[in-house]
């Protein structure tokens, strides 16, 4: 596994363009099993999940040509309806394929996803709301079978908002017999593309982006072409980067972004004292002078995203002042904590909630995170810190972030990739 190697403190300062959005392409991706033919996915990133999701579809059938940024994909001859264990454990995003799999073909059998490096993280939300579209399933040898003649429409309220069970359903019920009404609906931005990429082809969805999704199935879909939304979560990396590592005076510009979907990060990143001035289609950033405290509690859609806590947490590990910053989406996610206390934090972790008294300086050391989000709050500490972090690990980095230390150099940041070796 490749390592970072970073010399924190110097200056952030430029553009840097934002890469479409992993969490939109997973779930656009296995949307081509609803209707064979050939997708174009323009600005898709190319990122280990991506690949991973590739291989996954691939070894039921699918082809793909992936040149720079697009993605053709070929969904004309799907012969397995399967999703191994192999590939279901190294991303748990797989679980997508099973809503399509037995819409379209009456059959799927999808490893259960295990433990994640944080939590539980179940998929009873996925089953529970297939059962009610129709579905016979089964749980075998730590397998999901579902089986269905054809699935038939119905109401679903999920008891929690859910992003892939939201996703899941979506597919499944736009080619499902009659009307699906789901209730706590994920509103997130990428629901709302998949929604949009299944309107394209040929689907009837009401209220795309509210909580309350109307489906009208179809007897069949046809392919479509789409380009994937920015990722908002690598927009507001790229902020906080900005905000921890830029000096006084310098100004940091993040293009290619929609500023819609992380009014939540800017509004918070305002109130820790950065200016912002935010367009269309792009954020600039001048970073406090003092980083003042700010609590935050992560909520789904439109609140503060639990993909940018582990960020936020080390921002504040350099704030004047003590901040508590609450995780309420996953009550584990917080490997990040002990790592950023090697490098001089001070945090205290009761249950989902952090306690972070701001520290003067962050002193480099060697860290390492078995979590993206983690991986990338550590690198965002490594920039801002004194002397020399290492990043061990960086394969979690690479599963979402696309070539993150190229950006940040870009930016001037002191980051370097070591290659090929064991860390
Ligand atoms: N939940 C259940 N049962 C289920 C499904 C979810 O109890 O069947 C719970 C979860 O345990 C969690 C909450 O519902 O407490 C929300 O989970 P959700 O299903 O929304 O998460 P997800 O679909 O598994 C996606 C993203 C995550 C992101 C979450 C929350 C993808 C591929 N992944 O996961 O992204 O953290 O939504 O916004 O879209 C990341 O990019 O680093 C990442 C982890």
């Amino acid at each position: 596994m490749d390592k970072f190697i970073i010399h924190g403190g110097r200056n952030l300062q430029g553009v840097v363009s934002v890469s479409g959005a992993k969490n939109a392409s997973l779930a656009l991706m296995p949307a081509t099993i609803l209707a064979g033919g050939t997708y174009k996915l323009e600005n898709t990133p190319r990122l280990r999940d991506v690949m991973t999701m590739m291989s996954l579809l691939e070894s039921m059938g699918i082809a793909f040509k992936f040149v720079d940024n697009s993605l053709t994909v070929d969904s004309s001859n799907i012969t397995n309806y399967e999703a191994p264990y192999e590939h279901v454990k190294k991303m748990r995003a797989s679980i997508y394929v099973l809503g399509p799999l037995v819409s379209r073909f009456g059959f799927a059998r999808v490893s259960l996803p295990g433990g994640c490096a944080w939590g539980p993280r179940p998929v009873n939300l996925h089953i529970e709301g297939l059962k009610k579209l129709g579905a016979d399933i089964q749980l075998e040898g730590g397998y999901i079978v579902a089986k269905a003649r054809k699935l038939k429409g119905a109401r679903i309220l999920f008891d929690i908002s859910s992003v892939g069970a939201t996703g899941n359903i979506l597919m499944a019920a736009s080619l499902a017999q009659g009307a699906t009404i789901i209730e706590n609906a994920a509103m997130e931005p990428e629901i709302a593309a998949l929604a949009e990429l299944l309107v394209k082809m040929g689907a009837h969805i009401d209220g795309i982006g509210t909580s309350r999704i109307e489906i009208e199935g179809v007897g069949a879909l046809h392919p479509a072409d789409v380009t994937t939304i920015p990722d908002r979560i690598e927009a507001g990396t790229m902020l906080i980067a900005a905000a921890i590592a830029g000096k006084p005076g310098s100004k940091v510009r993040i293009d290619r972004c929609n500023p819609k979907h992380f009014g939540a990060v800017t509004s918070k990143l305002e109130d820790a004292g950065a200016n912002l001035t935010i367009g269309k289609d792009f954020v600039e950033l001048e970073p406090p002078n003092e980083i003042r405290p700010v609590n935050v509690t992560t909520a789904i859609y439109s609140g503060f995203p639990t993909d940018t806590q582990a960020q936020w947490i080390a921002l504040m590990s350099l704030a004047k002042g003590t901040s508590v910053i609450t995780d309420t989406v996953y009550f584990d996610r917080f490997t990040h904590v002990p790592e950023l206390m090697r490098l001089g934090a001070n945090i205290t972790l009761k249950e989902n909630v952090a306690t972070v008294i701001g520290q003067e300086t962050l002193t480099g050391a060697k860290v390492m995170s078995t979590d993206l989000r983690a991986s990338a709050s550590l690198i965002l500490a490594g920039l801002a810190a004194e002397g020399t972090t290492e990043v061990l690990r960086v394969y979690h980095i690479d599963r979402g972030y696309e070539e993150v230390e190229k950006k940040l150099q870009r930016l001037g940041a002191d980051i370097e990739r070591v290659a090929g070796e064991e860390f």
